[in-house]
């Protein structure tokens, strides 16, 4: 047993052992992370995910700029209790485009990350201006500030400009048309069948029922999306990947 001998050596000595076993943790290391780096399916795509629309993306970062993320989450765990009160577990791809992602454990408000048409536009304004006028126990922050700025789409292009740069697909044709289809979004008396062709599923209406387009709309209209996109009716996961 000449090799157990020789392991007598290695347990007999604590920097040896401490070397080694950093050596063998590397390896192992290695091999489990380093493929993940060169496969293109990491993430499975699932039917649906898109790119946010300029509308949403608008609202996305304001989301983020307001810190949302700090008491809510959107990250649905497979677990019982979370799939019977949010709905179908968050699957990778629903985040695929998200620069950052939004997952987290940090829920003093409740998992947001299938809130699309749970409530009314007119609800999520109510609650926004003053969460404690619908849900009076509410610790959540009032933002009916948002109501009274007005976004404007001048930076919009850039802004899809920068997400495609970290791997977001847009096409040059989504940032051409980003300011005509942030414009879209809020009128439902306009044209936007072309919105609608590049960002499928995406939502037309007046957000906040006010005349102008103001963070309130943009906020919202994220809010409405978020979950929506994947049609768990027909999804299967697909284990082979
Ligand atoms: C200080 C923590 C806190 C912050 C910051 C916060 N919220 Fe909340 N939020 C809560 C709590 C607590 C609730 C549950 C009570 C309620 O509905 O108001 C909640 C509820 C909600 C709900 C209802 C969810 C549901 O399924 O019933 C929405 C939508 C929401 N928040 C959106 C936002 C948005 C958007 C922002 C950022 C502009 C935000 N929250 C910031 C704490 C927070």
């Amino acid at each position: 047993m000449a090799i157990l001998e020789k392991h007598k050596i290695l347990e007999k000595n604590a920097s040896l052992l401490l070397v080694f076993s950093f050596l063998v943790v590397t390896i192992g290391g290695l091999v489990e992370i380093a493929p993940l780096f060169y496969l293109e399916n990491t993430i499975e795509e699932v039917e649906g995910v898109r790119p946010y629309s300029p509308m949403e993306l608008e609202g996305r970062d304001i989301y983020v700029r307001e810190g949302c993320y700090v008491c809510h989450s959107q990250m649905i765990r497979p677990m019982r209790d979370e799939v019977e009160r949010y709905g179908h577990y968050s699957l990778a791809a629903e985040s695929m485009y998200d620069h950052p992602f939004q997952w987290g454990s940090k829920r003093t408000g409740p998992d947001l990350a299938r809130l699309g048409g749970r409530y009314s536009d007119d609800w999520h304004v109510q609650h926004l201006r003053n969460p404690q006028s619908v849900v009076p126990e509410s610790v959540m922050p009032k933002y009916a500030f948002l109501e009274n700025r007005m976004v404007d789409p001048e930076h919009i292009a850039d802004k899809l400009r920068v997400h495609r740069a970290v791997g977001v697909p847009y096409t040059d044709e989504m940032i051409e048309a980003a300011v005509a289809d942030f414009n879209a979004q809020i009128d439902p008396d306009g044209d936007y069948d072309a919105l609608l062709e590049r960002y499928p599923g995406a939502q037309v209406r007046n957000f906040d029922g006010s005349p102008g387009i103001s963070e309130m709309d943009a906020l919202i209209a994220y809010l409405q999306m978020l979950g929506t996109l994947v049609d768990f009716s027909t999804f299967e996961p697909d284990a082979s990947r």
